[in-house]
């Protein structure tokens, strides 16, 4: 044996070790300067954006489960079938009262004679069939009318098999001409995501109905006639700073006579006017012939649910101008005052005393205390001169009387382009309290414009991110997939907008909610079918901003550069004050792991152990899904923090949210 030899090599192999030691260890080395605060980060930084698409509110949120129950749908029996035994010209007739009652004229009249079982009963198919749980109560009511007593309603559950799966009955007083409303609730014998609602009638006579509804005992804080608490809860989970609804194209609808009306969403239910649906015809590859707008969840019941869920209120009006991709129909200028009227009426509905018109409105609804709404938006998407011109009238009339309120203004529907430049460009001459941009666009825009904000000016006109989403396939695509590189992306470009929080003070990811059977548009943060919720990657995304959203912005730094896509890798720090937090973003896009290291400078001493919560999955193209809901999910893992450093191997395609608290 040559001892020198194997000395030589025994050496070189330690050499070896060593080296690939060193070289595991040090990888890239990151700089985070958490004593030089850059920029203040807005509580409103992160939130949602509600809007009745995809079956969001009607078949979504709102927890009604009858399917047309006014009749006011276009044509009046849609969701119904009648099963009678023996068939009588004219015994179940739909008949409109309009002379008395514009806002909702249709109720149905039933006429029976000797009616047992079998002999006539009407079916209700809900949205997409009824989700039924076992065990919870249900809660129907009716609005009746008749003459002499005699009818007696049976109300059934059944299940796809025609099976009682939960029941009552009741029997109607004689009333007159005076409507009554009856209630009764009952207890489901098994959980069916399918079922329907079977009523029928025994007895003789004449009864007239309207607003049939069935409701689960479990909505959000036990309202009645409230919301889907499991969808409720997936939104208070992300503790976002502001909600921004109704919309969203809805809000300036197909034509003027179909935009959403706020003040025709308020009051008694049945005295809220159902209009269509917009989504209801917009794509022809997903025609939703069934979707209306009931108005269950109304403006009130919005601003109810931000003040539960600790969020801004945002309403967007309609400016007095539909949809430009539709009809473009606009009001004339002339005629344009009770579009104004409307937004100062809705300030006075959420912030009035009692003793003010609205205010009082707003109090008789049960909520005396006002919603202390600080900001509105002007327009969804629309764009041009004749925009400016409405927004303008909107603007002077608004400021006039509430000079501190903020007004949300629209840059169309691009973030580029000459429509974009345009209004861009006249918004910041008026000095606009707050620029809404939209951005749907491929993965790979969402990472070239990570610095899109570096170099905007800094006081001027605020930004807010109002919609974004990455496309898989493009924009509108049936085909788009809420898919982890589409989350990646979007993270990526999120730590371009808290890295300038100083310019941009709000975004919100766009849709919000989509039901598996009822979607128009995709991709969406939320999906829903009649008894389960799941969060996409992208839900996980946003849900960590916010939750981690901190308060001031301070530099990490690569080599003295901010961190913008160097390797494929994107980032920003912040501290937070109020829990004493050191907190970075840091996002891994590239296809393969990364080893790196942060190293937090301007601290006297920080705790030796922090927290790391990793969102990732093995593949680009992998999704949640309604049977494996967390395929994709953060996870925390403690991280070692030694001599002011974290070490993190960051997997490919993954947002790594890492949280060290400063002693
Ligand atoms: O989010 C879907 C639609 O996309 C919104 O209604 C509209 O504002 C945008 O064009």
């Amino acid at each position: 044996m040559n001892l020198k030899n194997t000395a030589t090599g025994l050496l070189v192999i330690l050499f070896l070790i060593a080296g690939n030691l060193v070289l595991a260890q040090s990888g890239k080395i990151y700089m985070v300067k958490a004593n030089e605060l850059k920029a203040d980060i807005q509580p409103t930084m992160w939130g949602v954006f509600f809007e009745d698409i995809n079956l969001g509110a009607d078949g979504g949120i709102y927890a009604e489960l009858v399917k047309n129950r006014s009749f006011e749908f276009t044509t009046p029996l849609m969701g119904w079938t009648i099963k009678r035994k023996q068939f009588t010209e004219g015994d179940v007739l739909v008949l409109n009262r309009k002379e008395s009652n514009t806002a909702n004229p249709r109720y149905l009249q039933v006429t029976v004679k000797d009616a047992v079982k079998g002999t006539l009963s009407l079916i209700n198919e809900g949205f997409r069939g009824m989700g039924i749980k076992n065990g919870l109560r249900y809660d129907f009511s009716v609005m009746f009318r008749q003459k002499t007593a005699g009818v007696k309603l049976h109300v059934n559950l059944i299940d796809p098999k025609g099976d009682v799966i939960g029941e009552a009955q009741f029997t109607p007083e004689a009333t007159g001409n005076e409507w009554k409303k009856q209630a009764v609730s009952f207890t489901a014998t098994a959980t069916e995501p399918k079922a329907k609602l079977c009523i029928w009638f025994e007895g003789t006579g004449v009864i007239d109905l309207d607003m049939i509804s069935l409701f689960p005992g479990d909505t959000w804080k036990n309202r009645p006639g409230g919301f889907r608490a499991d969808m409720v809860q997936m939104l208070a989970d992300m503790k976002p700073g502001f909600i921004r609804f109704p919309g969203g194209c809805i809000v300036e609808g197909r034509d003027l006579n179909n935009r959403y009306q706020w003040k025709k969403t308020i009051g008694p239910i049945e005295d809220r006017q159902l209009i269509m649906n917009r989504w209801n015809t917009e794509f022809a590859h997903r025609p939703t012939p069934d979707y209306f707008q009931t108005f269950g969840l109304g403006f009130f019941e919005y601003f109810q649910l931000a003040e539960d869920i600790g969020a801004e209120p945002l309403p967007i009006l309609n400016c007095g101008m539909a949809c430009q991709f539709n009809t473009a129909e606009s009001v004339a200028l002339d005629e344009i005052g009770p579009y104004v009227q409307d937004a100062l009426d809705l300030i006075e509905f959420a912030n009035g005393d009692v003793t003010t018109k609205w205010g009082k409105i707003r109090a008789d609804m049960g909520h005396p205390k006002p919603f202390n709404l600080k900001m509105m938006g002007v327009g969804n998407e629309n764009w041009g001169p004749q925009y400016l011109e409405r927004l303008r009238i909107f603007r002077k009339a608004i400021k006039d009387k509430y000079p501190d309120f903020k007004l949300v203004c629209s840059s169309g529907t691009d973030p580029n382009g000459d429509r974009f430049d345009y209004l861009n460009g006249e918004l910041r001459k008026m000095n606009a309290d707050l620029i809404d941009e939209h951005y749907y666009r491929g993965p790979e825009w969402f990472t070239q414009n990570v610095t899109r904000y570096d170099n905007y000016p800094r006081n001027a006109s605020k930004i807010f991110a109002g919609e974004y989403a990455a496309q898989s396939d493009k924009i509108a695509s049936p085909d788009n997939k809420n898919n982890l590189l589409t989350a990646i992306s979007e993270a990526a470009f999120m730590t371009g907008l808290e890295r300038n929080a100083d310019v941009v003070n709000m975004a919100s990811y766009a849709p919000l909610f989509a039901h598996v059977e009822g979607w128009q548009w995709t991709p969406d943060l939320i999906w829903v079918d009649n008894l389960h919720v799941y969060g996409t990657p992208n839900y996980y995304v946003q849900k960590l901003f916010s939750l981690y959203k901190g308060t001031n912005v301070v530099p990490l730094l690569l080599n003295n550069q901010t961190v913008t896509g160097q390797d494929g890798t994107f980032g920003t720090a912040c501290i937070d004050t109020k829990t004493n937090e050191i907190i970075v973003k840091f996002v891994n896009a590239a296809s393969k792991a990364q080893d790196v290291s942060f190293v937090i400078n301007g601290v006297k001493k920080l705790q030796s152990k922090g927290i790391v919560t990793e969102l990732t999955s093995d593949h680009p193209d992998d999704i949640n899904t309604m049977d494996h809901p967390g395929n994709i999910e953060p996870k925390d893992q403690n991280v070692v923090v030694k001599n002011k450093t974290v070490k993190l191997s960051a997997k490919p395609y993954s947002l790594n949210v890492i949280r060290v608290k400063m002693l």
